[in-house]
């Protein structure tokens, strides 16, 4: 899979190791975040992702700044993104299996590089399960249409 991966300063180090692991599982990291530690604008490089996947440049994207907070409302802000914070593993596998989503974010300052790597992992070979929750994330496009008609 190509993976479009974001961050921001607080997530330099976190971010290099995290692309070195994914394309040690076979995929394609593509850098989209930032590589110095001067302080920058999350919301940016959570767009750039964001549009990468949105568009299909990407097949999902990873998005890590100091808590993965920002970075994903930024990135939930462009039309058919479903980015998820995460701090466990059981959740990184869920949000794919139950909420089919796009963007795996999470905390350079929140979890450690093990940890963040062990989401990656359960994100990226986790499927979404389709069936009842194929409705919900309908009614989620349908929350994101009605508000485009505003
Ligand atoms: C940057 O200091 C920090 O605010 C940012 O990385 C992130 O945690 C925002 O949600």
């Amino acid at each position: 899979m190509k993976i479009a991966i974001g961050n921001d300063h607080a997530a330099v180090e976190l971010k290099r190791e995290i692309m070195e692991y994914v394309t040690e599982l076979g995929h394609e990291a593509e850098n989209y975040g930032t590589d110095t530690k001067e302080s920058c604008h999350y919301p940016k490089y959570g767009e750039h992702v964001a549009r990468a996947v949105a568009e299909g440049r990407a097949d999902c994207g990873i998005l890590i700044c100091g808590t993965g907070v920002g970075i994903s409302i930024a990135a939930n802000k462009v039309k058919g993104i479903r980015a998820a914070v995460c701090s466990d593993a059981t959740t990184a596998r869920l949000v794919k299996e139950h909420n089919n989503a796009n963007i795996l974010a999470f905390g350079a300052r929140i979890v450690g590089s093990e940890l963040a790597k062990d989401m990656v992992k359960a994100y990226l070979t986790a499927d979404f399960l389709g069936g009842r929750h194929e409705e919900r994330i309908a009614m989620i496009s349908e929350i994101e249409e009605a508000e485009g008609l505003k």
